[in-house]
């Protein structure tokens, strides 16, 4: 069995909740792209863990993290969440395994992503400041250090000086101080031996688990709206957060995904810049942020709220090859007594496709609106499809036919156990 976990909107949408229920028969949960930008909340036994990192089935007792090639770490991240589960009693030896070709977030790449936000001034794109840009950026200009070279100190300190001088002077450039070398060095020593338990070629290990039909669960990072190719450019991140991620980032075959969930936020929320069709900003968006506790993971920063947007769902849905659908935050609508969806955009008169919008479109579609009334009966408790109040019931179907995919999860809370199955 292989199941894919994926955001449909602007990140955020609940994939660390989805993913750590799913994970309860999972062999192993694997992360596959993306870097400490992601934050994914898991609420087990009355606590609560804002996982970066580590990947969100990883408390499920049977259950092996992953790694993969994909990802790009930070050290000093990993190595804090590593410790913080130690700390609990948990042992992470063959639980916890990171592909070498991962590639490390370096001190010189934070500090050239705040540089290169301050720069942008009013134009800024509103990044997390993890140095997500600038690290992929240099996978791809061949400039990167993978964990592997961690393992080859000599090679990592040749690698670390050329390009740390090299930053250094880009960051004088802009007025930032420099990365001090010397000092950085004893660190990733000191990183590499922490690490080295945990760090193997996870490939292998992968494929004899599908070979044998292991349960495998993939978690994504972010949401669709933030791919580097399908998401709004720039106003995205560096990572493919759609299917085929998978196969670059953790080398497994995507024809063999038998399940891929669309999380879907019962509304939409954005941290960052860039135009979001359905945004407003009034009374209910601020209940709505209150209720929803919405303030980033991994900045801290309020979300900014929108209406449901099918249209950008649905193509999310439909790139992904979505087939089942976990609805999230339904319970933060509880007493709204309007409920906006939007079914398509509209441009100067004229219809247009999400696909068909870059961000000069996008930040001037009018949305079209279906609107439903709502619900006041608490649905936290509610363990049955049947039993949720008629209202809200419509809207969830109404989420479906439009999308086509079937409902399979209704999320109803932010702990493990606050689940509709449908
Ligand atoms: P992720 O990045 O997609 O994993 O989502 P985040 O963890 O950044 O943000 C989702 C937030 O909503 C977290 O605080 C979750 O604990 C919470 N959450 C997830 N599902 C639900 C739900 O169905 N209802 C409520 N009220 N909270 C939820
Ligand atoms: P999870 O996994 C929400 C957004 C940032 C910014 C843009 C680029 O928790 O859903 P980056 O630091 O990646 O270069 O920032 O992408 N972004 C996220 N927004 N949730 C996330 O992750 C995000 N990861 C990146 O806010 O707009
Ligand atoms: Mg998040």
């Amino acid at each position: 069995m292989m199941q894919f976990v994926f955001g449909s909107q602007w990140g955020d949408e609940g994939k660390g909740k989805i993913v750590d229920f799913l994970a309860a028969k999972a062999d192993y949960t694997v992360r596959f792209h993306g870097g400490n930008n992601a934050g994914h909340t898991v609420i087990v036994g009355g606590k609560k863990y804002p996982f970066h990192l580590m990947p969100s089935g990883i408390l499920n007792k049977k259950t092996v993290g992953v790694i993969g090639n994909g990802v790009i770490i930070d050290p000093e991240v990993l190595i804090t969440e590593i410790k913080q589960l130690q700390a609990e009693g948990m042992d992470l030896t063959n639980k916890l395994i990171i592909s070498p070709r991962c590639h490390l977030i370096m001190p010189y790449h934070k500090a050239l992503d705040e540089a290169y936000e301050n720069a942008r001034g009013k134009n800024k794109l509103g990044t997390t400041k993890r140095g997500i840009g600038p690290t992929f950026a240099d996978k791809v200009s061949y400039n990167g250090i993978r964990l592997y070279e961690l393992f080859n100190f000599k090679y990592f300190e040749e690698k670390f000086r050329f390009q740390a001088g090299i930053k250094n002077k880009i960051l004088t450039l802009f007025k930032v101080a420099p990365i001090e070398i010397e000092r950085e060095l004893i660190k990733f020593k000191e990183y590499r031996r922490i690490l080295a338990p945990y760090v193997i070629d996870t490939f292998p290990i992968l494929s004899e688990a599908v070979a044998k039909k292991k349960h495998i669960l993939f978690e994504g990072a972010h949401g669709v709206m933030l791919d580097v190719d399908w998401g709004l450019y720039p106003y995205c991140t560096g990572s493919n957060i759609i299917t085929g991620g998978i196969n670059t980032g953790s080398g497994l075959p995507i024809n063999k995904i038998d399940k891929i969930w669309a999380v879907v936020k019962a509304y939409t929320t954005r941290v960052g810049e860039g135009p979001v069709p359905t945004e407003f900003d009034d009374e209910v968006a601020h209940t709505i942020r209150e209720q929803g506790h919405e303030y980033g993971t991994t900045t801290g920063r309020p979300r900014r709220i929108g209406w449901l947007d099918l249209e950008a769902v649905k193509f999310a849905c439909q790139i992904t090859s979505a087939n089942c659908l976990a609805i999230t935050k339904t319970d933060i609508l509880t007493g709204i007594k309007k409920i906006k969806v939007c079914i398509g955009y509209r441009l100067e008169g004229k219809k247009i496709p999400y696909s068909g919008c870059g961000y000069v479109e996008l930040a001037k579609v009018e949305p079209i609106y279906k609107t439903f009334n709502g619900w006041t009966e608490d649905i936290r408790m509610i363990a049955k499809f049947n039993k949720l109040p008629k209202n809200c019931q419509i809207y969830l179907r109404f989420i479906s036919s439009f999308l086509k995919v079937p409902v399979k999860i209704v999320s109803t809370g932010p702990e493990r156990e606050r689940n509709i199955i449908v």
